[in-house]
């Protein structure tokens, strides 16, 4: 009864971002970004053959998912996929909240399917997981995802899929170098073994490890990932520098060199690219070699740092 394989890509890209309104200080990111632009940034991710994009309900209520409907509605539907999420702390008060949420987010997104839905926490395992069932024998979703939980959520959100001949096709966490509770707590090697797609999100934390911002030129003030990030970002440039440095010899950037220690470690970054040029450091990431040494030395550096990255909606992973 399930359907074929997914099968990740290289790199997917997230959008999240972009559901910022784009006026200073109203916003996750303090991001001005412009459809101008992003219908840019789709332009070259299309060119260059990624076509995978990360979106939510939740990301700018709305707001995300319209403006990605928009930019990507001049490509046939064939050649790119879309994943989007149900978050349970957003659901509404009928009979089948999963399945209102997924019809608005195809009507934002100008579709008829998706191609990876996403349970966006595990707020109530047994409750919202059922609800995947009948989206995916209607069609309307292609494959299904859980996103935030630990090893036993992954495994009940399995079982009850199991039962009606489905099963978790893909998983989503944050996983960086700053932030690798998923490796530590078994995940990525229980994907390994069951041959599920593992989804690694804010791979660049946000921007802070992107080597483009630093105490004289800081996050964004006023926005969520600035009052995250700005304090830690002098604890962070060793590493920054390390990942410049390692880049510098393969013709690439640090934010390429830590797309690529995820790709690396088997995982599939989704990548906020928020500006055209951020694909071609996804095209160089795509085929940068890290040595068993470098991953073990930009590794140790992060851990040297001492910070800790997991967002406020994240529950630990060691569970
Ligand atoms: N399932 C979940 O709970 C969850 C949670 C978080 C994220 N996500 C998904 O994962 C995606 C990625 O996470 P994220 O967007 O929060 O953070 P991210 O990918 O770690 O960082 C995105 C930020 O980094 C900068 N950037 C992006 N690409 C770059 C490049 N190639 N070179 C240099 N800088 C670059 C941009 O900042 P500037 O614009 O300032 O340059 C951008 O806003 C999200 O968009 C979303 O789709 C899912």
């Amino acid at each position: 009864m399930a359907t074929n394989n997914l099968k990740a890509p290289a790199v997917a890209l997230g959008t999240w971002a972009w559901g910022d309104s784009g006026e200073t200080g109203n916003g996750y990111f303090g991001s001005s970004l412009n459809q101008a632009e992003l219908k840019n940034v789709a332009d070259n991710a299309h060119a260059a053959g990624f076509g995978l994009w990360d979106t939510a309900m939740v990301y700018g209520m709305g707001r995300s998912e319209t403006v990605l409907g928009q930019v990507l509605k001049r490509f046939a539907r064939s050649d790119y996929q879309l994943s989007t999420k149900f978050t349970p702390q957003a659901a509404g008060t009928g009979d089948d909240p999963v399945a209102d949420m997924l019809e608005q987010s195809l009507s934002r997104l100008g579709t008829d399917y998706i191609d990876l839905y996403w349970i966006h926490n595990p707020a109530d395992v047994a409750r919202w997981t059922p609800h995947l069932i009948p989206l995916l024998k209607s069609g309307k979703v292609k494959h299904v995802g859980v996103s935030n939980h630990n090893l036993s959520e992954i495994e009940f959100a399995n079982q009850i899929l199991g039962e009606a001949g489905y099963r978790v096709e893909a998983i989503q966490n944050h996983y960086s170098l700053l932030y690798r509770a998923s490796e530590h707590a078994g995940i990525l090697d229980y994907c390994r073994k069951a041959g599920i797609p593992f989804f690694a999100y804010m791979v660049l934390e946000q921007g802070a490890l992107s080597g483009k911002y630093n105490a004289e030129n800081p996050l964004p003030r006023g926005s969520n990932r600035a009052e995250t990030y700005n304090g830690m970002l002098p604890q962070l440039k060793t590493l920054t520098d390390k990942l410049a440095s390692i880049g510098q010899q393969q013709g690439a950037a640090a934010p390429d060199v830590a797309t690529a220690w995820a790709i690396a470690k088997g995982t599939t970054p989704i990548i906020g690219a928020t500006r055209p040029n951020h694909v071609d450091g996804l095209v160089r990431a795509c085929s940068i070699t890290l040595s068993s040494d470098d991953i073990a030395e930009l590794e140790g550096l992060a851990d040297a740092t001492g910070v800790n990255t997991r967002g406020w909606w994240e529950r630990e992973m060691l569970v």
